[in-house]
C-alpha cells in the first residue's frame, strides 16, 4: 500500500510539473529567451546566481553523504567519542570566509546592472514615451513625436527607447519579460527605465503588480518594427484625421452612434489628452488583442461593447454610456474595426505568436 502510494505521489508531483512548465513555452514572453538587453541582463544574473548556488547545494551534499558513510558509528566501537572540535578557528575563518566571496560574486554584477539599466542620462538623444498605467490598461505618449496610443507599443529594433512610468489609480508594473526587466508603476512618483529590443517581433508585456479583479488580463504588447517601418508608422500617426469619414454605410452609421453615446469623452482618436480617461483607439483596427486579452474579431468587439463587466470585472467602461442594441453595437464594432492608419501593424513585425 505504501510503495504504491510513495508512486502516486511522485506522479502527482511530476504531472504537476510538467503542467507548470508547459506554460513557459511562449518564446515571446520568457525571460529565458532574452531578444532585448534589460532581458539579457537580467538572464546573466540568473545564470550566475543560479551556478554559484548549485555548486554550494553540491558541495554541502558531497560533504554530507562522505561524513554519513566514513563516520557513522561502526560495531565495536559503540562507546567510541570523536575528536571534539568546536571553536576551531580554521574552520570558522573557512565557513565565514567562503560565503562571504560568493555573496560579493553575485552582489557586485548584480549592483553594476542595476545601476546601468537605471541609468537616463542620455534620455534626451532618444525616443521617449510617457507610460501611465491604468485599471486595466496601458497609455503609452510619445511626448516628441506628439502622439498617443495605447495597449500595443510601437518601438524600432536596436535603438533605447525610454520610458517614464507613473500609474493614475493604483500601483501597477511593467513587465516585458523577453526585453525587460521589470518596473513597479506608481501613482505619486515617475520611475524610469529604457529598454532595447534587438529584434523585430511581437511580445507579450504583464502587469507584474496585484492591481484589482482584472489583473491578471491587463496586458499588453510591444511592437518591434525596423526602423524605417517606425518611422513611416509614426508619421502615419501623427496624420490621423479624426474627422475623416469611414467609406460605407454601415461604419459612418457607427461613427455617428460613437459620437453620440459620448464615446469620445474617454476614448481619444487621433489628438488626445496626455492622461486620458480610456485607451486611445486612433489605429484600434489594427489592434494585436481586445480589452487586451480578446482575439481581435468584431464578435469580440460587439460582446465588449454590449458587457464589458462580464469580461473584465471591475474596468471603468460598465455603466459609462447608454445600453446599447446589438444593431448599435455592431456598427460600432465596424467603425472601430476599419481604423488602420498605418501599413506599420503587427503584421510587419510578423504577428502575433
Ligand atoms: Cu495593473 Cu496588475
Amino acid at each position: 500500500m505504501r510503495g504504491w502510494m510513495g508512486k502516486f505521489k511522485a506522479l502527482f508531483l511530476l504531472s504537476s510539473l510538467a503542467l507548470i512548465l508547459s506554460g513557459c513555452g511562449k518564446e515571446n514572453l520568457t525571460a529565458l529567451v532574452p531578444k532585448g538587453y534589460g532581458a539579457e541582463s537580467s538572464f546573466n544574473l540568473i545564470i550566475l546566481t543560479t551556478a554559484v548556488m548549485s555548486l554550494v547545494f553540491l558541495a554541502v551534499v558531497i560533504v554530507f553523504v562522505i561524513v554519513l558513510l566514513r563516520y557513522r558509528k561502526k560495531k565495536g566501537q559503540e562507546d567510541f567519542i570523536p575528536k571534539q572540535v568546536e571553536g576551531n578557528q580554521t574552520l570558522e575563518t573557512v565557513w565565514t570566509v567562503i560565503p562571504i566571496i560568493l555573496v560579493i560574486i553575485m552582489a557586485v554584477p548584480t549592483v553594476i546592472a542595476t545601476f546601468d539599466l537605471a541609468d537616463t542620462s542620455e534620455a534626451s538623444e532618444h525616443i521617449n514615451i510617457d507610460v501611465t498605467g491604468n485599471q486595466y490598461w496601458w497609455h503609452f505618449d510619445y511626448q516628441d513625436e506628439d502622439f498617443q496610443t495605447s495597449q500595443d507599443m510601437y518601438i524600432p529594433a536596436g535603438e533605447k527607447v525610454y520610458l517614464n512610468m507613473l500609474a493614475s489609480d493604483v500601483q501597477h508594473a511593467f513587465w516585458v519579460p523577453s526585453i525587460s526587466g521589470k518596473m513597479d508603476v506608481n501613482t505619486d512618483n515617475v520611475n524610469t527605465m529604457y529598454i532595447e529590443a534587438y529584434e523585430e517581433g511581437v511580445y507579450w508585456g504583464k502587469c507584474a503588480e496585484l492591481c484589482g479583479p482584472s489583473h491578471s488580463l491587463m496586458d499588453f504588447k510591444v511592437i518591434v518594427v525596423s526602423p524605417e517601418e517606425y518611422e513611416q508608422w509614426v508619421a502615419d500617426m501623427q496624420s490621423v484625421d479624426p474627422d475623416e469619414e469611414p467609406q460605407d454605410a454601415v461604419a459612418q452609421d457607427g461613427k455617428a452612434l460613437f459620437e453620440e453615446n459620448s464615446c469620445m469623452g474617454c476614448h481619444a482618436i487621433g489628438e488626445g489628452p496626455d492622461q486620458p480617461v480610456g485607451p486611445g483607439l486612433t489605429n484600434f483596427g489594427d489592434r494585436t488583442k481586445i480589452a487586451g486579452f480578446l482575439e481581435p474579431t468584431k464578435e469580440n468587439l460587439i460582446d465588449w461593447i454590449m458587457d464589458p463587466e462580464s469580461i473584465k470585472p471591475g474596468n471603468k467602461m460598465t455603466g459609462k454610456y447608454p445600453d446599447l442594441s446589438e444593431d448599435e453595437a455592431d456598427k460600432i464594432a465596424e467603425y472601430l474595426m476599419q481604423l488602420q492608419p498605418s501599413d506599420v501593424t503587427p503584421e510587419s513585425a510578423g504577428g502575433l505568436k
